[in-house]
Formats: C-alpha cells, sequence, structure tokens
C-alpha cells in the first residue's frame, strides 16, 4: 500500500469518496495538502480516533483506530511528532509510551467526561477503603489517576485482564456501565465508580425496542459505555474496534437481501464504518461527543506549524503512569472485542 504522504490528493479523496461529498472536497483540500507537507517535512504522524470527521480520519491520519490501537501505535512510531487528533487522555497516553517525543493535541480543550469524574486523590481513598484490591483504571482518565492504578485497560481487553489478574475483586475505574458489563462477563467480584461517559449514558433500551420494531431483522450493535439496559437489547457489545471488524464480516455482496446495522456508539463511528462497508445499510441516530468534535483540519495544520499545542506528563507521575499502561500492552487485545 502507497504511504498517505505520497499519495497524489485525487486518489485520497477518490478513497474517501463514500465519506466525505466531493462537493466539499475544494474546503478541506487546502488543510489537506498543507497537513500532508507539515507530515513529511516535521516527521509527524498523525494517529486519529475512530469518532473523528470523515475528512480527518480518510485523508490525514496515519493510523486510526480505538483507544487500544491507538495506544499500541503509539508505543511503535519512529516518528519525531505525534498528533494526537482524539482526546487529551489519548495524547497522554502517547506522551508516556514516548517521553521524548513531542506529542501535540489540535485543542487543548478536548477532555472527556469519564476522565473528569475522578482525581488522583479518590483512588487513593479507595485504596484505603479496599486495603490490598488491586485498581483496574480504564484509559479514559488522567495520567495522575493511571498513576495510582495496578493495570490500565480499554474496552478492547476490560474482561481479559480482570481475570488474568487471578483475584476475587477489583477496583474498577471509573466507567460504571463498563463495570457493570465487565462484571456480567466474569465472576471475579466489580468495585465500581460512578463516572459515566456523556455520549452513551444518552442512548435508552426504548430507542433501540423503536428501532427494532420498524426493521425486526437490525443488527445492534452496541459500546460498553452504554447503560447496562441498553446492552442487554444489542446483538453485540464491543470496542469501537470490534464494532467495526463486526460489521466487515456482514459486507459481502453475494448476500441476496442487505443486512442492516445501528451502531450505539458516537456518531462519526457511523460515517466511517459505512464508508468501508457498501454492502451494509445502516441507521444512524446520532449523540455527538463534543470533545471529540473539537479537532479539525484547521486546528491540525495550526498545531503542525506552531507546535502547539504540547501535551506534557510530570515525570514522577509518568513513571509510574506508564507502568499501568505497559502492563495493558502485555495482555494484547481479547478477541473478538
Ligand atoms: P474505544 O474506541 O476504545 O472503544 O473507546 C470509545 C471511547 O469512547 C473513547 O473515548
Ligand atoms: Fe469521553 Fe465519551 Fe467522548 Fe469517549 S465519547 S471521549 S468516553 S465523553
Amino acid at each position: 500500500m502507497m504511504s498517505i504522504l505520497a499519495e497524489p490528493l485525487e486518489a485520497i479523496f477518490e478513497r474517501a469518496e463514500r465519506a466525505i461529498p466531493r462537493v466539499e472536497w475544494p474546503l478541506h483540500a487546502p488543510y489537506i495538502e498543507a497537513i500532508l507537507r507539515l507530515k513529511r517535512e516535521k516527521n509527524a504522524v498523525i494517529l486519529a480516533h475512530n469518532y473523528q470527521v470523515p475528512e480527518i480520519f480518510y485523508t490525514v491520519a496515519d493510523i486510526v483506530g480505538d483507544s487500544l490501537t491507538l495506544a499500541m501505535e503509539a508505543a511503535k512510531t519512529d516518528a519525531d511528532i505525534i498528533v494526537l487528533c482524539g482526546v487529551h487522555f489519548m495524547a497522554e497516553t502517547a506522551k508516556l509510551l514516548n517521553p521524548e517525543k513531542r506529542v501535540l493535541v489540535p485543542d487543548l480543550r478536548a477532555g472527556c467526561s469519564l476522565a473528569e469524574s475522578i482525581t488522583a486523590a479518590d483512588v487513593r481513598l479507595l485504596r484505603q477503603r479496599y486495603p490490598g484490591v488491586p485498581v483496574v483504571t480504564y484509559v479514559n482518565t488522567s495520567a495522575k489517576v493511571k498513576a495510582e492504578s495496578d493495570v490500565c485497560v480499554t474496552s478492547g481487553n476490560a474482561v481479559r485482564i480482570v481475570e488474568a489478574l487471578g483475584v476475587p475483586r477489583v477496583i474498577f475505574l471509573p466507567d460504571e456501565y463498563l463495570a457493570a458489563y465487565v462484571a456480567s462477563k466474569t465472576s471475579v467480584e466489580i468495585i465500581a465508580w460512578k463516572g459515566h461517559c456523556e455520549v452513551h449514558e444518552r442512548f435508552t433500551a426504548a430507542d433501540i425496542r423503536h428501532f427494532r420494531q420498524d426493521d425486526p431483522t437490525l443488527v445492534v450493535l452496541a459500546h460498553p459505555e452504554c447503560p447496562p439496559d441498553v446492552l442487554a437489547e444489542a446483538d453485540y457489545v464491543g470496542s469501537t474496534h470490534g464494532m467495526a471488524e463486526y460489521v466487515g464480516t456482514m459486507n459481502d455482496a453475494q448476500r441476496t437481501v442487505r443486512p442492516r446495522v445501528v451502531l450505539i456508539t458516537e456518531c462519526s463511528m457511523a460515517d466511517n464504518v459505512t464508508a468501508a462497508n457498501p454492502n451494509v445499510d445502516f441507521i444512524r441516530p446520532c449523540n455527538l461527543c463534543p470533545h471529540m468534535k473539537r479537532n479539525t483540519l484547521p486546528k491540525i495544520q495550526h498545531s503542525l506549524e506552531t507546535l502547539e499545542f504540547e501535551v506534557h506528563v510530570d515525570p514522577q507521575i509518568a513513571v509510574r503512569a506508564r507502568a499501568a499502561v505497559e502492563r495493558m500492552l502485555a495482555y494484547g487485545r481479547s478477541s473478538g472485542a
């Protein structure tokens, strides 16, 4: 496959044409051209989460994926600069794994309601309340919270890691609904926190029943950050990576009846997955993550031109936080998650 750095602009748009209407190309083209040039000049790489808009996801990104893919790829890159198009905790994770490299975010305000829901002091109090119980922390947290943790997880490996610890109970932070999902898959006792994703908590089981009423053959894929009654209605529960893979298995031009799918997750995920799967029909309920949407092509260009906004992690925090992330990476991904 030709590197995106060497690919002519027209070829990039043709590859992205199912996701980006042709009428919009002239709007995006100057930014894309500038970003591709700046990446070459500065030996920079762009890592983009699955929730990035198609004009980022399909054009300037070198690596796209879920939180686990981005962490794994951040650990491997030999670029001098990493631009993380996602949210702040993802950039911090990339920085933990690359302390010598410059890690940039296009907009410093790209936060996360889960990361905001818990502090390092909260984790220390939980440890006092449950002495000796391991702390398992979702990557959607600050480096300070990771530093208080034994091991990190993503939705792509949470169940596997909780089971692999070989203990009767764990403290699982901070997503209450992901914790409930993990608890439903293991006999390990889960002590949870009350954090929620402001995007996934808005979906309801009634929404899904309503979609199914219109089409009983509808295939429902849901992210485990959704409330338990929503997950109970789903045919598949998994990370954004797992959802994309699942849809890929249905993308078969030979099928006599086209499958219909609904992705119970952030809006851009459906845009990106739709473009990659022309033989699948989608219905598109749309809950937008305002933090993910802070990333835009003009801001990426600005970031590469000015080297703003650089992400820093206090070295003393970083040592402990890195250990929790590296323990997670050693487990890899659970199959099908
Ligand atoms: P994954 O992409 O790891 O499934 O996570 C979804 C999410 O909400 C990231 O913020
Ligand atoms: Fe955080 Fe939810 Fe947005 Fe992901 S989708 S960044 S979990 S608020």
